[in-house]
């Protein structure tokens, strides 16, 4: 990416507040595992007492009902077009004991909804998010304008990546957008799909140093999550990780990241 379309990207989207409920799942790369922690780290929440709601933010390729079986009557393009509203639109997920949003596929990406749609949308969230716990936003994946737009509206953002090259150069562009546009954003760093947790700790350290380089700031690191072919297993099997596979070692990772973020606040 030039540095005259970073420059362009950097606008600041208009600004709405944040909601410290709010948490947002970004990557920047596509692939890297948002959609399934989002997933698994909604239920870890439930699980641990919280009242949970899941957003499908990503319009393009929704897939948390995909990757959980679900067909759900209801999701955010009913949302965007009016027909209901955000509240109407959550249905639990009993086996997960949490709400979901559900997204939908094929409705194009977030880049085509019109902005007073989009801060509709927006103002909903903000106004559900003090009825949970805690709200996760499985963001689409990229860095245009309005996946930020809803990032920003999120009090703590994770940003996901592995070890590839493409996905930490993906993850640092969007943390330097974040930065540009508020210095005091909350974002914390998870490494997915590491082969130990020392390897993961590698990564983030080398995604930190060029955050502290170029940006002056060192998002800290929420967790590591090693890779684990239970993910797939479960993933195919339409069932989430923590009910099939509690003790996986992904699953641990996620019940700890988890657990430290609801310490953290
Ligand atoms: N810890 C892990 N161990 C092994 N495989 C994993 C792990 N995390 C994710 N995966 C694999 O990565 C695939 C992609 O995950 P997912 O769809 O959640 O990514 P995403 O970032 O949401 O993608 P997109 O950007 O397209 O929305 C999953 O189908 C799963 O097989
Ligand atoms: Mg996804």
């Amino acid at each position: 990416m030039t540095q005259a379309s970073l420059a362009a990207l950097a606008r600041p989207p208009s600004h709405l507040p944040t909601a410290p409920q709010l948490l947002a799942i970004a990557s920047g790369k596509g692939g890297v595992g948002k959609t399934w922690l989002a997933i698994t780290l909604s239920h870890a929440m439930a699980r641990a007492g919280g009242k949970v709601l899941l957003f499908d933010g990503d319009l393009g390729l929704a897939n948390v009902d995909v990757q959980l079986g679900l067909s759900a009557e209801r999701d955010v393009s009913g949302v965007l077009s009016g027909a209901y509203s955000l509240a109407d639109a959550a249905v639990e997920y009993p086996e997960g004991g949490f709400s979901i949003v559900a997204g939908r596929s094929g409705t194009g990406s977030l880049a085509a909804v019109p902005s007073e749609r989009l801060r509709g949308l927006a103002s909903q969230l903000l106004k559900l998010a003090p009825s949970y716990d805690r709200v996760l936003l499985d963001l689409g994946a990229g860095i245009e304008r309005t996946v930020r737009q809803i990032a920003g509206l999120a009090g703590t953002c994770l940003v996901v990546t592995n070890d590839e090259p493409t996905a930490l150069t993906d993850a640092y562009a969007f943390i330097k957008l974040a930065v540009l546009h508020n210095r005091a954003v909350d974002i914390r760093v998870v490494v997915n799909q590491a082969s130990s947790p020392g390897e993961g700790e590698r990564t983030y350290n080398t995604l930190r140093k060029a955050c502290e380089t170029f940006l002056k700031v060192a998002p800290p690191l929420a967790g590591v999550i090693r890779r684990d072919p239970k993910v797939k297993e479960s993933i195919r099997a339409q069932t989430p990780l923590l009910l099939r596979y509690p003790n996986a070692p992904a699953a641990l990772d996620v019940e700890a990241l988890a657990a430290g973020l609801l310490r953290s606040g």
